[in-house]
This record gives C-alpha cells, sequence and structure tokens, in this order.
C-alpha cells in the first residue's frame, strides 16, 4: 500500500495544479533519503524514449517506416521497422547515462552489454520495445513493455544471470501505451501511477493516480478463441463456462499492452494459455508476462502461470515463455480453479 505521507503529497498536489512524472519522481525521491536519484533518472529516460516512439508511431502512416524490416528477430517473428527503431531508441536513451549494468530486448538474441566507453551503473533494464507491432499497419494501439531490476553480480558489469530474476525482485515495471492517447504506466512496489502525454508542451502528466483495478470489475475474459482447438480440456471448459452460464462478454485486441491496460482500469480477466502448440504459451516472461504481472498485482490484481503466481518463476533463459492469466483476483483464481481440476 501507498505510504499515507505519499497519498497525502499526492492529494495536495492533485487539488492545486498539474504534476509532471518528472516531479512526481522527485516528490516519491524525497521518500526515501537513500534514494540517489538514479532510479529518477532512469524512469526519466523511459519516458524520453516513449516521447520519441510515441512521435514515429504516430506518424508512422506517413513516413517509409511502415512494413516490415525485411529481417527477423530471435522469435523468427518478421521485424517491423518500428520495432527495430523502437529497440534503438531505448538502448541509446539508456546506455550512456551512468545508471544502467546491462539491457535485455526481446529484439535481442543476447544480453545488451553498456558499451566500454560508458560507464556502467545498478540497474538491469529489460524491455519489449514494441509489443503488438503486428497491429502498425492496421493503426491498432501498440506499447513498450520494461522491466527493473537491480544488478546482482559482482563485477562492475552486468551478465546474463543480472537479466535472470525472478519477477518479485523488479524494483520497478511498467509500460508505454501509444493508443488514442500515449500513457505511461509503472509501478515501483508504492502502488501503480499513469501519466498521459501532453505532446503539445512534450510532457508526461500525472492522470491516473493510485490506480486500482475496480471492485466489482467488469465481466469481461480477454483471449484468442481461434486457437480453441488447441487447448486443454480443462482450458476449454473454463472458457465455455464464462461466455455460458458465467455470463462474461468478450473483448480480445490482440496488442498485449492494450488488452491489460484495458482490464487495469475496468477489470477481467486477461489469457494466453498454453496449448498443443506452444506447450508455454507466446507470451514471454522476462519483458511482457513479469513486468505486467507486477503491474497488476500492485494495482490489486493477480497474475498466475495457471497454477502459481507469475512473479515466483526463475527464468531459465532471456526469451523463454510462459502461459498467463491476470486480471481480477476472483478471476484468475476462477480460472486456476479449473485448471487445477485437471483435464
Ligand atoms: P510482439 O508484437 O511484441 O511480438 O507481441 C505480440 C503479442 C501480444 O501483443 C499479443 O497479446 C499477442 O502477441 C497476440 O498474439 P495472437 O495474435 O496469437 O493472439
Ligand atoms: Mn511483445
Ligand atoms: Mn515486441
Amino acid at each position: 500500500m501507498t505510504p499515507p505521507a505519499l497519498r497525502e503529497t499526492l492529494g495536495a498536489m492533485l487539488q492545486s495544479h498539474v504534476v509532471t512524472i518528472s516531479r512526481f519522481l522527485v516528490d516519491q525521491q524525497r521518500l526515501h533519503p537513500e534514494a540517489t536519484g538514479a532510479f529518477t533518472d532512469l524512469l526519466g529516460d523511459i519516458a524520453l524514449a516513449a516521447k520519441v516512439i510515441s512521435r514515429e508511431v504516430n506518424k508512422a502512416g506517413l513516413v517509409d517506416i511502415l512494413g516490415s524490416a525485411d529481417d527477423e528477430n530471435v522469435h523468427g517473428e518478421e521485424q517491423q521497422k518500428l520495432d527495430v527503431f523502437a529497440n534503438q531508441v531505448v538502448i541509446r536513451a539508456l546506455d550512456h547515462t551512468g545508471n544502467v549494468a546491462c539491457m535485455a530486448s526481446e529484439e535481442s538474441e543476447e544480453i545488451i552489454p553498456i558499451p566500454a566507453k560508458f560507464e556502467a551503473g545498478e540497474y538491469v533494464v529489460i524491455f519489449d520495445p514494441l509489443d503488438g507491432s503486428s497491429n502498425i499497419d492496421v493503426n491498432v494501439s501498440i506499447g513498450t513493455i520494461f522491466s527493473f531490476h537491480r544488478k546482482q553480480s559482482e563485477g562492475e558489469r552486468g551478465v546474463l544471470e543480472d537479466c535472470l530474476q525472478p519477477g518479485y525482485r523488479q524494483v520497478a515495471a511498467g509500460y508505454v501505451l501509444y493508443g488514442s492517447s500515449t500513457m505511461l504506466v509503472y509501478t515501483s512496489g508504492a502502488g501503480v501511477h499513469g501519466f498521459t502525454l501532453d505532446p503539445s508542451i512534450g510532457e508526461f502528466l500525472l492522470s491516473h493516480p493510485h490506480m486500482r483495478i475496480p471492485e466489482p470489475p467488469s465481466k469481461v475474459y480477454s483471449i484468442n478463441e481461434a486457437y480453441y482447438r488447441r487447448w486443454s480440456p480443462a482450458q476449454q471448459r473454463l472458457v465455455s463456462y464464462l461466455k455460458g452460464e458465467g455470463g462474461f462478454g468478450s473483448r480480445y485486441i490482440g496488442s498485449f499492452v492494450a488488452d491489460i491496460h484495458r482490464t487495469l482500469l475496468q477489470g477481467g480477466l486477461f489469457m494466453y494459455p498454453a496449448d498443443n502448440v506452444n506447450p508455454k504459451g507466446k507470451l514471454r516472461l522476462l519483458y511482457e508476462a513479469a513486468p505486467m504481472a507486477m503491474v497488476v498485482e500492485q494495482a490489486g490484481g493477480k497474475a498466475s502461470d495457471g497454477y502459481r503466481s507469475l512473479l515466483e518463476i526463475v527464468p531459465g533463459s532471456l526469451h523463454e515463455r510462459t502461459p498467463l492469466y491476470m486480471g481480477s483476483a476472483e478471476f484468475v483464481e476462477l480460472a486456476e480453479g479449473y485448471l487445477a481440476e485437471g483435464d
């Protein structure tokens, strides 16, 4: 829960004037006398990268940045030019700051070391530079997902093991949603806070302090039903219940950040289950599941692989996948109940 002092500060600030993300971060930092300011800088650098990516995403239809980069990423997925661009923007916003020990990205097979000419720092940044990129050409909302860990290894620069930490060790996590407006939503373990970009002044302004999944939640499930025949019998029974006697509605954008943002604001249950083609599902643990799990749980929800908290899973490799159920706690528990019955 958010310290009473912070809640009071926020309340006061909100009554008087707009709060930029920089102001918010500085005020939050004051609550931690031991803070060095590196975390504040880091989130500010992510906000800068978000503004640059937002500018390109919002004019993607106007310049020759649409369409594929005629290349494939580590998953064999065709890389859209904006994926490659966004990847470079995040790396360049962070690599020279002296706050980062190493990075890892959906778009890079190996970890991304800090160049020798730059000083390294204490934080590990893991990110999906552009999530939902198959939606770029049809102007559907896409996003950036980020996860911060502290370096654990002894050396001055980060190594692979520093990236393979379980989600409960994240010091912060969040996403940027490039939608009808561009929003940055993050948590550092003291609640979830949302900022909306005002492009006319180039500032992220506090628009959603203390985001909490609403109770009672809206009864909406979100899953790609095209894969119904691939699912386990338990998964099939669960979705049949939800759309039958459970009385749920259905919403699926096919862009993880947008689907989760809706789930945060309205409640519901997002699922990307294992199936008989992808036994670990599709979404990646390090830079999709774990950061979003921290955000959802900090907003009062739950995040599971169907059997245990996503935040407990110790990664074995950078790009490993995991089945994923997240949203309103009661709905995630309902899903876990069905899966526990077995097939
Ligand atoms: P990315 O574009 O980073 O590869 O992620 C795409 C993901 C995620 O955004 C979404 O939830 C999922 O792909 C949709 O997959 P399906 O098309 O199989 O439903
Ligand atoms: Mn993704
Ligand atoms: Mn991506």
